[in-house]
């Protein structure tokens, strides 16, 4: 695959055409991904639940992350890579900007944090040293005791405007591209028509400029349980590889017929 870099996925928003994301967090895979034609590889700390069995993100590791990249960087192919800053590895303006460079030295192309208004001046001072931004709103899992839970956001109103008013305030800020995850898609939608940068959902609905979701949830290998806005992948008869896996994620998302009506909150 051709190298991705932001500038193109910015024109794929401006042509409507589907962006494809999936986390990715070892050099098989990575390689894997990239070959599939997915233009973004998210190093996610998803990787503390699906590569290291605990029950949150929270215990992933600044030296974990930079360890994942290095592995993806190895082994893609071309993809754009964005890699999680972790659990209070951005809790000040000096600490992020140190961490993210951590993070671009391991092999990453854009760094992505999660919150909202609190993070605009890390943002923007990140942005003028010439590191790219992903914001993270909606259900944000660094924060679930906070949250009280994996539950989706932006239910009431006043959580709906606050949500929509951190995304313009963080793309002003500088952020290049935002994550929403396990909002309504109503919201979603309103979002992502009122920015420039490209939106990528997870549990976010059909509207968004993009779609991303966990490697492990998408090749269905993780036991019984199946979050709302996952399909497994693997599970159709026209799959019988994981890598007819990944490129059917990608027709699906790009024919814009992943995700259905039954993946989205309403
Ligand atoms: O860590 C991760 O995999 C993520 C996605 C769920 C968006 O942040």
């Amino acid at each position: 695959m051709q190298k991705q870099n932001l500038h193109y996925l910015f024109s794929l928003k401006q042509k409507g055409e589907p962006i494809t994301v999936l986390t990715a967090y070892d050099y098989s895979f990575a390689k894997q991904v990239s070959e599939a034609g997915i233009e973004v590889i998210l190093v996610g700390d998803s990787l503390g639940m699906v590569m290291q069995g605990h029950q949150s993100t929270v215990p992933v590791t600044l030296d974990d992350m930079c360890y994942h990249t290095r592995c993806v960087a190895a082994g893609n192919q071309g993809s754009l890579i964005v890699s999680d800053l972790p659990y209070m590895s951005y809790a000040n303006v000096e600490q992020t900007l140190k961490n993210s460079a951590y993070l671009m030295q391991a092999g990453a192309n854009m760094v992505k944090l999660e919150g909202g208004a609190w993070l605009a001046e890390s943002i923007s001072q990140l942005t003028e040293r010439g590191i790219p931004v992903c914001a993270h709103l909606g259900l944000t899992p660094q924060s679930v005791d906070a949250l009280g839970g994996y539950k989706v956001q932006g239910r009431s109103q006043q959580q709906a405007d606050e949500i929509v008013k951190d995304a313009q305030l963080l793309e002003q800020a500088g952020a290049q591209m935002l994550v929403l995850e396990c909002i309504p898609q109503e919201l979603a939608k309103k979002i992502t028509q009122s920015l420039k940068v490209p939106v990528i959902g997870i549990g976010a609905g059909k509207e968004t400029d993009g779609q991303v979701l966990v490697l492990q949830d998408m090749l269905g290998l993780n036991g019984d349980f199946q979050a709302k806005f996952v399909r497994n992948f693997m599970q159709d008869h026209s799959v019988s590889s994981i890598q007819d896996a990944l490129k059917l994620y990608r027709s699906e998302i790009k024919n814009k017929n992943f995700p259905a009506q039954e993946h989205c909150f309403n």
